[in-house]
């Protein structure tokens, strides 16, 4: 079984188990184990990085611990805000933030850049999809791509003016198995899945308020689901990274032990029919009203 996709019809190859790099951005780490965890994570087989403007010192870091292999990656971000000297979702802004991030990650290419959370009135009016795309004209950017929910995904999604989709995919969060999913293979888009594993709430014994992942934790109570012996983690994946139409599924995690067995997770390949048809059943009887979470 390939554990490889390809992202949509823009030939970049991309391993089905991405790197979010959301996680590696904050103080709890010292530069030292951080290069020594991102290098892990190219020698896992990891090919995708995700990481954004807005994820702390996460593109610095993959810049200094990581351009030196730089051709071993698909490198993946987020622009549209926190520019200095530039109002955030402008035409400006944007143009700035892509070459902020290939200063800063240290490489003169970017393969994926998201509109990270634009709302769906700034997408409309066009113009920080237009300075992406001078960005691609230049050779600066390979993939343009959209992070986002709902009526915002929708609209990237049939503007004909997008590569690629990020957007949140997971046994919690399953609107975009009906709508965006099929829409990225009618268009022949990429799609990346990001909260693959819903931010793990069953870790949590209490309402985990305040956190993340509450709105999982919620869900994951209402929808009354059973794992079985594979345990919350290996449904969880499985059943993210096999639908028909993801290109890769982003974990984030600070854990190389986790990254690993997260690998071993995906060797087996997908859940049984019955198994994801149980978890499409759970959620269509519990999930009215249950957005994408951003
Ligand atoms: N575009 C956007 O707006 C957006 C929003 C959210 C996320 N993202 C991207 O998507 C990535 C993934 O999302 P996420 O990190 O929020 O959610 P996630 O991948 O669903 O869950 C991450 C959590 O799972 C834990 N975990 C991972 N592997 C594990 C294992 N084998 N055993 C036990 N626990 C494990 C991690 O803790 P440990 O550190 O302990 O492993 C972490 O707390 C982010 O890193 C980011 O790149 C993008």
């Amino acid at each position: 079984m390939s554990l490889s996709r390809t992202y949509g019809a823009t030939g970049i190859t991309v391993s089905l188990l991405g790197f979010g790099a959301g996680h590696i951005g904050g103080p709890d780490f010292t530069e030292g184990e951080c290069g020594a965890f991102l290098h892990g994570v190219l020698d896992a087989g990891i090919t995708l990085v995700d990481t954004a403007r807005g994820y702390g010192r996460s593109e610095e870091r993959i810049g200094r611990h990581l351009a030196g292999r730089r051709a071993e990656f698909t490198l993946s971000t987020k622009v549209g805000y926190g520019v200095e000297g530039h109002e955030d979702w402008t035409h400006a802004c944007v143009a700035a933030g892509v070459d902020r991030a290939l200063k800063i990650m240290r490489t003169d290419h970017l393969d994926i850049v998201h509109l990270h959370s634009c709302p769906r009135e700034v997408l409309v009016q066009g113009d920080v999809i237009e300075a992406l795309a001078k960005a691609k004209a230049a050779g600066k950017v390979r993939a343009l791509a959209y992070s986002g929910e709902n009526e915002a995904l929708d609209f990237a999604l049939a503007s004909g003016r997008f590569d690629g989709v990020q957007c949140s995919l997971n046994f919690c969060d399953q609107r975009v198995l009906s709508q965006g999913l099929p829409a990225a293979r009618r268009h022949g888009l990429g799609l990346i899945a990001k909260r693959p594993l819903a931010n793990a709430p069953w870790l949590w014994a209490e309402r985990p308020v305040g956190e993340y992942c509450e709105e999982y934790w919620v869900r994951l109570r209402a929808m009354g689901l059973d794992p079985r012996d594979l345990g919350w983690q290996e449904m969880a994946l499985r059943f993210a990274t096999f639908q028909d139409g993801v290109s890769s599924c982003i974990v984030g995690t600070t854990k190389l032990t986790h990254l690993e067995a997260n690998g071993r997770i995906l060797q087996k390949g997908p859940l049984p029919p019955e198994q994801v048809a149980e978890i499409r059943a759970a959620f269509a009887a519990h999930g009215a009203g249950w957005d994408g979470q951003v």
